[in-house]
């Protein structure tokens, strides 16, 4: 049976650290508040210089040079992303032309931290239908440019990062079992970026009223999360007809470490079955399963056979699963 396999996978994350204390400095929050609430220690912070398709292209390089291939071997590159470069063109046309992906299709997808797993399942429809062979998805953001450094409702849970995948069809036991996603726009306004868009045009008095950043009601998100994230986890168990005892792996998105815990709770499965980098990089939205997921290949956690299970919720609200046997 045909299936997409990761046959590679990279990250990168911006040198800057910015530590609990730091931020202490810059609103009314304190180091004890944001370990116990979030589980969040430091988060990176990208350079003035250096933007999504940035980040996207050094987690790039380090997937391609895992799976061994060259640039022009990509028939398809997806970026999930909710900081493009620019409203157009497309970060994933932006990093398909540096890298040199010259025979690459390239778009991004907006999905917000659900976004990877969104961009890999579409990359997964293609493979398996016979378009493409070989995918590049690319989960990135640059969310310290989007982020009121006032607001400590916001400022305190995100960071900046990117992380990637090679997806290669392959006719063996391995790769992606199953991928589920879902959408609940009746919620959209728990999580936003009011200006800036078609809706509120750039204008000074916007900037003023501090629409062009990101708003959250934060414990509404909470409460949705858990349960959508507990229903999606099982849903892809369900649909593999395992259950939660075959999981090896569960990579999530690294959104709140009370979250994963409180999910993970619900389905019986161990915490120590799960890939957590939350308290180094915080909340990277789209590019946190990726980067969760590279360095756990890298450290030798996941081993062949193993079930791993990705799940992911955001803005929109999305959420989403893939259940991968590696
Ligand atoms: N430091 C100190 N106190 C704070 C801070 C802070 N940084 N932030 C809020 N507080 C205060 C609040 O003002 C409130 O005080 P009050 O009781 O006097 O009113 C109190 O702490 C509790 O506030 P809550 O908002 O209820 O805190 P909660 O435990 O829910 O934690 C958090 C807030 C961390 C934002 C949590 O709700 C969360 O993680 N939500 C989910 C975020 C998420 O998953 N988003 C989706 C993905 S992101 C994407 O799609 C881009």
């Amino acid at each position: 049976m045909l299936r997409s396999r990761i046959i590679g996978t990279g990250a990168y994350a911006p040198s800057k650290v910015l530590t609990n204390f730091d931020l202490e400095k810059l609103v009314d929050t304190s180091d004890e508040w944001i370990m116990e609430r979030t589980g969040i220690r430091e988060r990176r912070i990208a350079a003035e210089d250096e933007a999504t398709s940035d980040l996207s292209i050094k987690a790039a390089n380090n997937a391609i040079k895992m799976a061994g291939i060259k640039p022009e071997d990509i028939d398809l590159i997806i970026v999930g992303t909710v900081t493009p470069d620019m409203f157009f063109p497309s970060t994933a046309s932006i990093v398909q032309g540096k890298i040199g992906a010259k025979n690459a299709v390239a778009f991004d997808i907006s999905a917000a931290c659900s976004g990877f797993i969104y961009a890999m399942s579409i990359a997964d429809q293609f493979i398996r239908n016979g378009t493409y062979k070989t995918a590049l998805v690319i989960g990135a953001e640059v969310l310290s440019k989007i982020i009121d450094w006032s607001d400590r409702n916001t400022c305190v849970i995100f960071g900046d990062g990117a992380g990637a995948v090679i997806l290669r069809g392959d006719n063996g036991k391995s790769g992606i079992l199953s991928t589920h996603l879902h959408t609940d726009g009746s919620m959209w306004d728990l999580l936003y970026i009011p200006g800036g868009g078609s809706r509120y045009p750039v204008s000074h008095q916007m900037i003023d009223d501090k629409l062009i950043y990101m708003k959250m009601k934060g414990n509404e998100t909470f409460k949705v999360a858990v349960k959508s994230l507990e229903a999606v986890i099982l849903e892809a168990i369900e649909h593999n007809k395992m259950k939660p005892s075959d999981v090896n792996w569960i990579i999530p998105h690294q959104a709140n470490l009370r979250i994963i815990q409180a999910v993970v709770k619900r389905l019986d499965i161990p915490i120590e079955r799960v890939v957590l980098n939350i308290e180094r990089y915080g909340n990277t939205s789209a590019a946190s399963v990726p980067m969760a997921l590279d360095e756990a290949v890298r450290d030798g956690r996941v081993k062949k056979d193993d079930v791993i299970i990705f799940e992911a919720f955001g803005a929109g609200l999305t959420w989403a699963s893939a259940l991968i046997r590696w």
